[in-house]
């Protein structure tokens, strides 16, 4: 099996490289696809060493050649960031000037990064659809996950969105409960950053109820979200839901304080200055500073899940709704946790849920749809339209400084503006 990675030059590549390398049995070949030549050439020359010293016997190569690389893909992993870390710092700060949260996924950020980042992906999936084997599924791990996998698929992609925050808990969960990870099936459920955990499924039996009756505090402290709401809901937020129960917190917190994309900025500094040792020959513990744990065994697993190798497993993954969520229309995309195999994801069954969270997923999604036009279409009107219909905005006074603010840093990456 041919794996392309459109983004390969990441400094994140090597904890994907390391799970295939580990788990990947199936992966015949690596091609490793980014602009970035010089530090692709860096990137490509560690995961190369990683690759031999697991003794794995796949071919890897790198190249700046999109076409090329994803030619004969039997799937693509595309886990790219338009504008770099330089974009998110933007993405990061122009919101606290109005007194609304600074990030990447969430809030005005989240909607910048969505608008220059859909076209990117839709014009590389075009080409991955003329050049990779027919059938070849594109996992998409670029954020907003949500926003770009609704597009992917508009456009009669076969795409699947993936995060790491499911899995994240799967790990958490199982090793309080004392359990081997692959035992726990979580009911996970929302959208892309905007998910809850309602059960926590070992041998068919529900253990979150104990969990929380034992956890709760070190759980509420894991995902920055105070304890009385975990014990009211019954369920385990995501940590970005803490950007809506606590907003004005974070804003008060992020000011003056450096954002979480200069942290990476150095933090990648680093990364790439060890990559160069050519005696290194495993990921850096460094690389667990980074967001991202547990991604590689999320995207081998689900990977192999897809090319039918290890059918049935559950994984929590971006997909139609088609009536799971009665409560949205069923082309919306939405985070659950589902049977992955040959013919693709299908979601597990969701219990009703509460008025609280239907009613923040559906004002979510109302944003993510406008959101998505404003990327396809462009426009201040429609940018000012997303800002309005986002929970965490909502207000004329925001929204409007903050569409001017939006484009106005973001003009570089915005054919329209
Ligand atoms: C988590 C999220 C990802 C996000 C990452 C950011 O893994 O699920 O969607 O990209 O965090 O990590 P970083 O190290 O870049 O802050
Ligand atoms: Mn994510």
């Amino acid at each position: 099996m041919k794996i392309a990675v459109i983004g390969g030059g990441s400094t994140y590549t090597p904890e994907l490289v390391d799970g295939f390398a580990r788990l990947g049995s199936m992966v015949s070949e690596l091609v490793l696809i980014d602009p970035a030549a010089e530090r692709l050439d860096i990137v490509g020359a560690f995961a190369a060493r990683i690759l031999t010293a697991y003794g794995h016997p796949g071919k890897i190569s790198w190249t700046t050649d999109l076409d090329a690389g994803v030619t004969d893909a039997d799937a693509v992993v595309i886990q790219l960031r338009v504008g770099g870390q330089r974009a998110r710092i933007t993405d990061e700060t122009f919101p606290l000037e109005c007194g609304c949260v600074g990030q990447e996924t969430t809030g005005a950020g989240g909607l910048a990064k969505a608008l220059r980042t859909v076209p990117v992906i839709l014009d590389v999936a075009e080409r991955v659809r003329k050049r990779a084997r027919p059938g070849a599924w594109i996992v998409d791990f670029t954020n907003p996950v949500g926003i770009v996998t609704r597009a992917l698929l508009d456009a009669g992609h076969r795409a699947v969105g993936l995060c790491n925050v499911a899995i994240g808990f799967q790990r958490r969960f199982a090793g309080h409960l004392g359990v081997d990870p692959s035992s726990v099936v979580l009911e996970h459920v929302g959208l892309n950053h905007l998910t809850w955990e309602r059960a926590a499924y070992v041998d068919g039996v529900d253990r979150l109820p104990e969990l929380l009756g034992t956890h709760v505090s070190e759980i509420s402290g894991e995902v920055d979200i105070a304890e009385p709401i975990i014990s009211m809901l019954g369920a385990v937020p995501s940590y970005y839901l803490s950007y809506f129960y606590a907003h004005d917190r974070h804003v008060r917190e992020s000011l003056g304080a450096p954002t979480r994309g200069q942290r990476v900025a150095e933090i990648e500094a680093t990364l790439l200055d060890m990559y160069r040792d050519v005696t290194l020959v495993e990921k850096p513990a460094l690389l667990g500073e980074r967001g991202g744990a547990y991604y590689s065994e999320a995207a081998v697993g689900l990977i192999a899940s897809l090319a039918g190798l290890d059918d049935d497993a559950v994984h929590s993954v971006n997909v139609r709704n088609n009536g799971i969520l009665p409560f949205l229309p069923a082309e919306a995309v939405i985070e659950v946790s589902a049977r992955a195999g040959h013919d693709g994801p299908a979601p597990l069954p969701v219990t009703p849920l509460p008025p609280d969270l239907a009613g923040l997923i559906t004002h979510t999604w109302g944003y993510e749809e406008l959101a998505l036009d404003a990327a396809l279409r462009g426009g201040r009107d429609r940018v000012y339209r997303a800002l309005l219909a986002h929970p965490l905005i909502g207000q004329h006074e925001l929204a409007g400084p903050l569409a001017d603010k939006l484009i106005a840093a973001g003009r570089d990456h915005l054919a329209w503006a």
